[in-house]
């Protein structure tokens, strides 16, 4: 049978086409949840914390020259001799960056030990200066609009029950009206936290990324903090409000 050179080009675009069907959510499906790698060049002041074996547990926010900020979560029974931070580094396997040792940690004063409860932010000061530009802290509550589109970083799990990312991943996620996540969450509380991620599931942070930035327009808006598994429909990652506890925040970074 002879095929007309138009019907030959169809049958090569199709081909195409389904290729890229098939490798598009292959490639995109398992990072953050639902991310991508990410350039810590790109994100200068995105780093990971690990204990003194090299464990990585949590993620952080460069947010002055000696300063970390967290969740209050990951500093549950961490004592500062023990910490690592680790500013600078991609890929955990290389050795690119710097691991600095920490010298003192602030939990909120206010944190009742659960995440749920709010107040979900810690302070770790390091031991020397670190050289990279810090994440300005939101201020303004007017940056918590419904649909605006956050940015989250990390080197958490790539699925509910997977592994730890060998590298740094980011996801975009938009943010959530407060009474929907209400509505997933009855913990869920509008001073102290804000919830991003899609109705459907799919993309958000997951075990190992608590602790590391919700950023959106170069501003640090929200820490990673919990959420129910990790990617679920009708679920939300919920993260630290900071523009609540900015002035709080500022006085410790202040205090040096
Ligand atoms: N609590 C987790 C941690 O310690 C982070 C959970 C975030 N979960 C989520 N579904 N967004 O790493």
């Amino acid at each position: 049978m002879r095929i007309s050179r138009s019907s030959r080009l169809t049958v090569v675009v199709c081909a195409v086409l389904v290729a890229l069907a098939a490798a598009v959510p292959a490639a995109a499906s398992p990072r953050v949840v639902g991310g991508e790698r990410a350039s810590i060049v790109e994100f200068p002041w995105v780093v990971y914390l690990t204990d003194a074996t090299g464990f990585q547990f949590c993620g952080g926010t460069v947010v002055a020259a000696t300063k970390v900020l967290t969740a209050a979560h990951c500093m549950a029974d961490q004592r500062a001799d023990n910490l690592r931070v680790v500013v600078g580094r991609e890929d955990k396997q290389s050795t690119d960056g710097r691991v600095v040792t920490a010298t003192s940690v602030q939990v909120a004063k206010a944190y009742r030990g659960d995440p749920t409860g709010g107040s979900d932010w810690a302070v770790i000061t390091l031991s020397r200066r670190v050289n990279v530009p810090p994440l300005p802290l939101a201020k303004d509550a007017a940056v918590y609009q419904t649909n605006a589109m956050g940015l989250v970083l990390g080197w958490g799990r790539t699925s509910e029950s997977g592994e730890v990312s060998r590298y740094l991943m980011e996801a975009s996620v938009p943010l959530v009206a407060d009474a929907t996540c209400g509505k997933s969450y009855q913990e869920y509380r509008a001073t102290a936290m804000v919830c991003a991620g899609y109705a459907q599931g799919g993309v958000d942070t997951c075990q190992g990324d608590s602790g590391g930035p919700l950023e959106m327009n170069g501003e640090l808006v929200g820490i990673t903090s919990f959420g129910e598994g990790c990617a679920r429909p009708g679920y939300y990652g919920v993260y630290t409000r900071v523009a609540s506890y900015e002035p709080l925040i500022d006085e410790l970074i202040a205090a040096g």
